[in-house]
């Protein structure tokens, strides 16, 4: 079976705070990676200004919205059966628009009309901003599409609304697009160029959130260690850059520093990091500062540097062990995580085998494992064949699924025992007398409630553990409470 990172949210319905004399409702949903989660943050803040507030029911909504996913065909799929829904909902409520945001809008654009009669609106990822007219122009009986690219657009400038939020953890977007080009990859063709948000403005929305309640804040991009701000630009631009403009630009480790002293009892994570970008300073920032949390999400995709060569992943089997060495020799407790594909192009037993020994070395905490699915436009797709058979794919997943799951109770294991600072999110879903929350390297921890709320940072005793949760009991609050 497939994982897929967010499973539990995927399609969740949002809610959204309401704006008075706003008369048209709108149903907005979610599909895919934290970043469309966080996009759509933006596009409901964009529409509260515009006459809109969010319904959670889809029978009553004039607009609904759905931001989509292409970065496997299954995730393609998923939003085709959302639409036959929509189709089946229009029939009750005929006045009922529907659009498609995300990485389906940029990738089908305008055929996304002709495939799908239901559809009247097709935005991509970076004209959020024109959807007061595009909404316009369906209003006046017209199909609407935009699904122009920018170099710049970062919604710096917008506050997002929190949609769906539990008041405690929020995501705040960092970077946009990507120029990695790993060859399997769709996402540098829906979401263009790599570009960095202004630091000031990711500060000004840190301490918003502070101020409103938040304790911990996920920094969003598709590559995270690539963010380099010097007054706006691409990075490939950098060069030409100004000796000033040089001087005083802030690259990851600058960030996260800001970040941590902006707000020094706020806990800070990030997603996702690249290991061809990861430099030492980043690591050694995250030693150097108790909020920033110790996890590092580090896809690799394969342990075959043939596979990796084929992936244009830009670094070898040999180059991510040392990495991954020294975030263990500069932060011996980091819990890391991986991305992993089976059944790329060309792979052989022999490739997937150094898969397998390289989780070995590795033993990840957590692990999100796909395979391969082609997808239309991507460099792999252009020049080489998806050769390898359905059924050997699903096998050697259920291979690496099953090595992590043993790696998986391996880490949790290493906890017990010990006191573990975690901070509380919400009731348990087995059980309502216990809160769940989770420690700075991302594991879920569970424990009775007594008398602490969500919020609170509390130190807990680990004592027992599954492969995905530890179980503990409280002993106070944390000095950072
Ligand atoms: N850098 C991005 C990656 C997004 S894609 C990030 O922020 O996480 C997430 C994961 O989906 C990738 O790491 C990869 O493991 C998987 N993936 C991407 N394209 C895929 C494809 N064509 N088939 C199967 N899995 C894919
Ligand atoms: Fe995709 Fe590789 Fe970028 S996986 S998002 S092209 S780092």
């Amino acid at each position: 079976m497939e994982k897929t990172i967010d499973e539990s949210k995927q399609g969740e319905s949002l809610v959204l705070e309401q704006k008075e004399g706003n008369q048209r409702k709108l149903f907005i949903e979610s599909y895919g990676c934290q970043m469309n989660f966080s996009d759509s943050e933006i596009v409901a803040s964009i529409l509260l200004e515009n006459g809109f507030n969010t319904t959670q029911n889809l029978e009553d909504a004039d607009l609904v919205l759905v931001n989509t996913c292409s970065i496997r065909d299954k995730a393609e799929q998923t939003v085709r059966k959302r639409l036959e829904k929509y189709n089946a909902v229009k029939k009750i409520n005929p006045g009922m628009k529907v659009g498609v945001l995300g990485c389906m809008a940029e990738r089908l654009k305008s055929k996304f009309l002709e495939e799908e009669k239901i559809v009247d609106l097709v935005v991509g990822p970076d004209a959020y901003k024109d959807l007061p007219n595009l909404v316009a122009e369906v209003d006046e009986g017209q199909n609407a599409v935009n699904v122009i690219l920018s170099k710049e657009e970062t919604y710096g400038d917008i506050s997002p609304v929190r949609l769906n939020s539990n008041g405690i953890t929020a995501f705040v977007s960092i970077t946009r697009g990507c120029d990695n080009m790993c060859t399997f990859c769709v996402v540098p063709f829906t979401r263009g160029r790599e570009r960095s948000r202004d630091p000031q403005s990711i500060l000004e929305e840190i301490n918003d959130l502070w101020d409103k309640g938040y304790k911990e804040v996920t920094l969003l991009g598709q590559n995270v260690d690539s963010y380099l701000w010097y007054g706006g630009g691409l990075k490939k631009d950098f060069v030409k850059a100004s000796d000033m403009q040089k001087a005083t630009a802030v690259n990851f480790s600058n960030l996260l520093e800001l970040c941590a002293k902006a707000q020094p009892k706020m806990r800070f994570r990030f997603s996702t990091s690249n290991p061809q970008d990861m430099t030492l300073d980043v690591i050694e920032t995250m030693a150097k500062h108790n909020n920033i949390c110790k996890y590092i999400h580090l896809p690799v995709q394969s342990g075959s540097n043939r596979i990796l060569q084929e992936m244009n992943r830009q670094h070898t089997r040999e180059e991510y062990f040392e990495l991954i060495d020294n975030i263990k020799r500069l932060i011996p407790d980091c819990a890391i995580s991986q991305d992993m594909i089976t059944g790329f192009p060309t792979e052989t037993e022999e490739d997937h085998k150094d898969t397998l020994s390289l989780m070995e070395y590795v033993k990840y905490d957590f692990g999100f494992m796909f395979a391969y699915s082609e997808r239309p436009g991507t460099m792999a797709e252009r020049k080489m064949e998806d050769d390898v058979p359905a059924d050997i794919k699903k096998r050697r997943l259920e291979e690496i699924i099953n090595l992590q799951q043993d790696h998986a109770l391996y880490r949790t294991q290493q906890h017990i025992g010990r006191v573990e600072e975690v901070l509380i999110e919400k009731a348990s879903k087995r059980s309502d007398a216990h809160w769940s929350g989770r420690n700075s390297q991302n594991t879920v921890v569970v424990f009775p409630k007594e008398n602490y709320k969500p919020g609170d940072f509390v130190n807990v005793k680990i004592t027992e553990c599954t492969a995905a949760t530890l179980i503990g009991e409280a002993v106070g609050y944390s000095e950072n409470n």
